[in-house]
């Protein structure tokens, strides 16, 4: 199966031109002016950007949580990422008690299993962190091809600061990293203690639990711990102008902290907890939305190179019938996360690209380049001689106004209800296969379920 696309701007990290891309076997066979056209499919994209296809390297699918489950599996999740542009996914997979990573990882790659529309590879998460589990991370980096683990500093299952120290240490001897979840859960304790005191949970006390200090403070010691180690970290999620600051005084000194932040966390605050009745559930998530400072803030550290990646952190729960299920009277009962997956490329173009607020090949490099180099994906995250044909054909003229009903994933609403947006996915192939298409005034998924593949991840030098 040969395919050419034609004429189109190819964006990289570092530039953009126009040329043909020859596809064969599901790779990138040849770039180059007037390539021959004896391929058996021929694309125009005259005008569109041939762009490689987003990295999701966070989300949640059918993760279970807080007495509940992330809503979208790896089917509906997978055909909404398709959709949106993204064709590749790096899954949370989180340890069960008594569980080995062995068995975290190919139990997630059974649910994954004839369901999985695009490539996905898996990140564990340490909860469990027996003695003989530690020891196994040098085969999940050398044989199971997962060399990146989770820990979070919260939430009931959180690891101490020994055992980051242990991992951190472990992971710096074979070619893993370590991605940490930031939060003093202590200062959380403490005001979730005075807000139940004073009778103060509705959803917009969910965001004042979780300060910006109690991020700052969490990034501030897993960089120490760095520091002591001369390892490396990922700071998951980054969320306020005091976490980035403290990104960036570690990264100035030379300690290897890497960070990733989210679309919501750039275009949302924390005036969304204060919409009528119970809505502010919605945007219930961890760290929470913070104020327009911090999104000010954190488009600078993406162009100044102190946030690497984007990622979206997709974790849906139903507004009415999971959001609300315990926490209507308490947020501390609230499921924590909200959905992204679709609209994470759509909204890096119109809110970032069409705005001027990151140049195109900053969109390419956060959203692919720089998250296949970071998380060990070789054949992904550009267009290039070798690689798999992941493509996305990009209108950057196209307009689209977003709402759930237009959207592939399996949750009644979007935080981005009613925003339009300039520039859409037009085309998208996963390793040759067209997997989705601009049809009349919205994206309609056209691959197949099972087609994605597990990808085994190269260790991280
Ligand atoms: O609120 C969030 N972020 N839910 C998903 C779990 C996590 O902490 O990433
Ligand atoms: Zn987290
Ligand atoms: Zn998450």
């Amino acid at each position: 199966m040969s395919m050419l696309i034609k004429n189109g701007l190819i964006v990289t990290s570092t530039g953009r031109y126009t040329a043909d891309v020859l596809i064969k076997d599901g790779k990138i066979k040849a770039i180059g002016a007037d390539l021959d056209n004896s391929a058996q499919n021929i694309i125009d994209a005259k005008g569109k950007y041939v762009l490689p296809g987003a990295i999701d390297p966070h989300t949640h699918l059918s993760m279970p949580f807080m007495g509940t489950s992330a809503q979208d599996d790896y089917a509906t999740g997978t055909i909404a990422a398709a959709c949106g542009g993204v064709t590749s996914v790096i899954d949370f997979d989180l340890q069960q008690k008594g569980e080995s990573i062995f068995e975290a990882v190919e139990r997630k790659k059974s649910w994954a299993e004839g369901k999985v529309a695009v490539d996905y590879s898996l990140h564990p998460a340490i909860m469990d962190p027996r003695p003989e589990v530690i020891d196994e991370i040098k085969d999940a980096i050398l044989e199971y091809g997962t060399p990146s683990f989770k820990i979070f500093m919260v939430y009931d299952f959180r690891v101490d600061d020994a055992t980051m120290i242990r991992l951190l240490q472990e992971t710096k001897k074979y070619g893993g990293l370590v991605q940490v979840h930031a939060e003093n859960v202590h200062i959380i304790d403490h005001l979730n203690q005075e807000f139940e005191k004073a009778g103060t949970l509705s959803p917009y006390y969910h965001a004042l639990s979780r300060p910006n200090i109690a991020e700052e403070e969490a990034v501030f010691r897993a960089a120490k711990m760095v520091e002591m180690t001369d390892s490396k970290i990922y700071i998951v999620h980054l969320s306020s102008k005091e976490g980035l600051a403290r990104v960036k005084e570690a990264q100035d000194k030379g300690i290897n902290v890497f960070a990733e932040t989210c679309p919501q966390y750039l275009l949302l605050d924390d005036e969304r907890y204060k919409e009528s009745g119970f809505n502010g559930a919605k945007y219930v998530m961890s760290p929470p939305l913070r104020t327009k400072e911090s999104n000010i803030a954190l488009w600078d550290g993406i162009n100044r190179g102190n946030i690497q990646i984007l990622a979206t952190d997709h974790c849906p729960f139903d507004f009415s019938g999971k959001k609300d299920m315990n926490g209507t009277d308490d947020y501390r009962k609230i499921p924590n996360g909200a959905p992204g997956i679709e609209t994470l490329l759509m909204l890096m173009h119109s809110e970032g690209v069409a705005k001027g607020r990151i140049s195109l090949e900053k969109m390419v490099d956060v959203l692919s380049t720089a998250t296949a180099k970071m998380f060990g994906l070789k054949d992904k995250g550009e267009i290039r001689v070798g690689k798999d044909a992941d493509i996305v054909i990009f209108d950057p003229k196209q307009k689209f106004t977003i709402t759930q009903k237009k959207l592939h994933m399996n949750v009644d609403y979007t935080p981005y209800e009613g925003m339009e947006v300039t520039g859409m996915p037009v085309e998208v192939y996963s390793r040759g296969k067209k997997v989705s298409q601009w049809q009349k005034d919205h994206v309609e998924f056209v691959g197949e379920k099972g087609y994605g593949k597990f990808v085994k991840r190269e260790p991280l030098i």
